[in-house]
């Protein structure tokens, strides 16, 4: 099944200046990215996108990190693509994720995993939706 899912590169790789390299590994995976921005987030930006998780205790320190540098946000495309990109990705912990995954690579800590990527189709209706318009997305 032909799906979307929304990813953000977030500000611990974009200073690092990982874009392209990330981006590389999902297209190479055969994601096509249909939207793509890259933005700088305000504190209340980061908070609503994130407001699953306002009862969480990494909730603040969560939302600073996300509003603390420039993030590229994107919709991508494909077969299967939010289990697909959740398999790039590798675990939320990149202490636990499997070798070869963007996080097992790239990751810094637990909070700064240099990868969101939704976790399934209502989360990822509304990511996009939170980043982007209809007239932005292609494909
Ligand atoms: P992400 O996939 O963006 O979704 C929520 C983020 O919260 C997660 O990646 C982590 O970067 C961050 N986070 C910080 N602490 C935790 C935790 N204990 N459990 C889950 N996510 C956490």
């Amino acid at each position: 099944m032909i799906q979307r899912t929304f990813s953000i590169i977030k500000p611990d790789a974009t200073e690092r200046n990982l874009e392209g390299e990330i981006l590389s590994r999902l297209q190479k995976s055969g994601l096509r990215v249909v939207a793509m921005k890259k933005i700088h987030m305000s504190r209340a930006q980061a908070e609503g996108f994130y407001h699953v998780h306002k009862e969480r205790p990494f909730f603040g320190s969560l939302c600073d990190f996300m509003c603390s540098g420039p993030v590229v946000c994107s919709v991508l495309e494909g077969e299967d693509a939010i289990a697909k990109y959740r398999e790039l990705m590798g675990a939320t912990n990149p202490a636990n994720a499997a070798e070869g995954t963007l996080r097992k690579d790239f990751a810094v800590s637990l909070e700064a995993n240099s990868v969101h990527g939704s976790d399934a189709p209502e989360t990822a209706a509304f990511e996009i939706g939170y980043f982007f318009n209809a007239l932005e997305i292609t494909g």
